[in-house]
């Protein structure tokens, strides 16, 4: 089981580019399969995550590649409705395959996606909302038995912006003959970014990026070729590392404005931040200030994925940062590991209070999820001495060329087998 080893307290100097986004080109992937035609996806990045996703669209029968940041899917016929749970459990967000089967064979059988380390991680409102549109869903010994009924044009109402079951309701209304309204919808740049493809593809999607989304669906899907947005969070864990680590860097290929909370926080901080048309320039000398409070909230608030990355920084900074999470149960498990590296952190519930410390200390510790294994590696760069992180099956998830990109920029890091 192979470990990042990580020698602290070395500024980063550099530019840093930022790969696709992990969140807008899973669903993509998904929507695929509405044309039986070529689809030529760009910029994606190399993730865990994006191998269990092409694992999924070769179960369904379609011939699926992956070269040098290009996903060729061939011309073919999507063959099948099921997906195994050996793949379900592989990834979290495959019930986003839901919608798009459900769209291309008006039937699906899945199982009930695994919780994750976040916490359970239900499905209500996607099961409603396909509900709504027609769908017959029934629950069997853990498996989802989906067929289309009925089709009709309807007006959903989500009780919370969920990014997947918008996608879902994108997916499966972008394949019948009928208008959907989404009133409520997540509005996160990856739904804009999947609308995008959907357009290009020959739908007709108004309001994508806005709480209310019009969906007119189609039976004709044109070849494609996309290429897929910036990763956000990426680009909020690199700009966490300087903050952590201290020095100058660039991060370059990434949308500014996706990161407007996360560039106010680190400014409040204390970091000089310098945002460009696609760069992020960021300088940190002297002490990290604190942040007062960081409350996690659906897009265009701050986003629950940077906070993580965003705590470790935060662990440094001179004074009292109080985080909420507001969107997933139990996200605050990094907490535990980075008061092992000599963190002063209390969690109740939703909150965790952060008092900053002069020195963090490597040590070794192990990542649970996805962002708080980088949060580790972000509190590592900017901590004395030798940190050994575990668990990076977590990290590879979402982080491509995670530790080569992170050298670049003079960090002393690691992959040791
Ligand atoms: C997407 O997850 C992202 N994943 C997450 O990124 C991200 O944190 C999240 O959106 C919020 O921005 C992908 O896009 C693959 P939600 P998703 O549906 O779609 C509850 C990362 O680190 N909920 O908006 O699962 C749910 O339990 C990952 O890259 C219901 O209660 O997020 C959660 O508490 C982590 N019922 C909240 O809503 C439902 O039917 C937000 O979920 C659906 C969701």
């Amino acid at each position: 089981m192979s470990v990042l080893s990580i020698k602290g307290s070395v500024p980063l100097q550099g530019r840093v580019g930022v790969h696709g986004s992990k969140n807008s080109v899973l669903p993509i992937l998904a929507a695929t399969i509405l044309c039986d035609g070529q689809s030529v996806i760009r910029n994606c990045p190399e993730l865990s995550d994006v191998k269990s996703t092409l694992r999924i669209l070769r179960r369904l029968g379609r011939r699926a590649h992956y070269q040098d940041g290009v996903v060729t899917i061939e011309p073919g016929k999507t063959s099948c409705c099921e997906v195994p749970e050996r793949l379900m459990r592989e990834l979290r967000s495959s019930v986003v395959f839901l919608g798009a089967i459900l769209a291309k064979t008006g039937q699906a059988v899945m199982s009930y996606p695994g919780g994750c380390e976040l916490g359970p991680r239900p499905i209500d409102l996607h099961l409603s909302s396909l509900r709504q549109l027609g769908i017959e869903i029934t629950e069997q010994n853990g498996n989802l038995i989906c067929s289309a009924k009925k089709v009709h044009d309807t007006e959903i109402h989500l009780s919370f912006p969920s990014v997947g079951a918008t996608e879902n309701i994108m997916l499966y209304a972008c394949g019948i003959p009928a208008t959907t309204r989404v009133c409520n919808a997540a509005r996160e740049p990856e739904i804009e970014d999947l609308a995008c493809f959907l357009n290009s593809m020959g739908c007709s999607i108004r309001g994508a990026g806005s709480s209310d989304i019009f969906i007119h669906g189609t039976d004709s899907f044109r070849p494609v070729q996309h290429r897929v947005m910036p990763d956000r969070i990426v680009a909020a864990t690199y700009l966490s590392a300087v903050a952590a680590a201290g020095g100058e860097v660039w991060v370059e290929d990434l949308n500014p404005e996706h990161l407007s909370p996360v560039l106010s926080v680190l400014a409040e901080a204390g970091c000089e931040i310098d945002a460009g048309a696609d760069t992020v320039h960021i300088i940190r000398d002297g002490q990290l200030k604190s942040m007062s409070s960081i409350r996690t909230m659906p897009y265009p608030g701050f986003p629950t994925d940077a906070q993580a990355p965003i705590m470790a920084a935060a662990a440094l900074a001179k004074g009292t940062t109080v985080f909420v999470e507001n969107i997933f149960e139990s996200r605050f498990r990094h907490a535990g590991e980075l008061v092992r590296m000599g963190a002063d952190i209390q969690v109740e519930g939703h909150v965790a209070v952060i008092c900053g410390v002069p020195k963090l200390y490597g040590t070794h510790v192990g990542a649970t999820d996805l962002r708080g294994g980088a949060a580790l590696a972000v509190a590592a760069l900017g901590a004395k001495g030798e940190t050994i992180i575990s668990g990076l099956n977590h990290i590879d998830r979402g982080y491509d060329k995670f530790e080569e990109n992170l050298r670049s920029l003079g960090a002393r890091i690691e992959r040791v087998v």
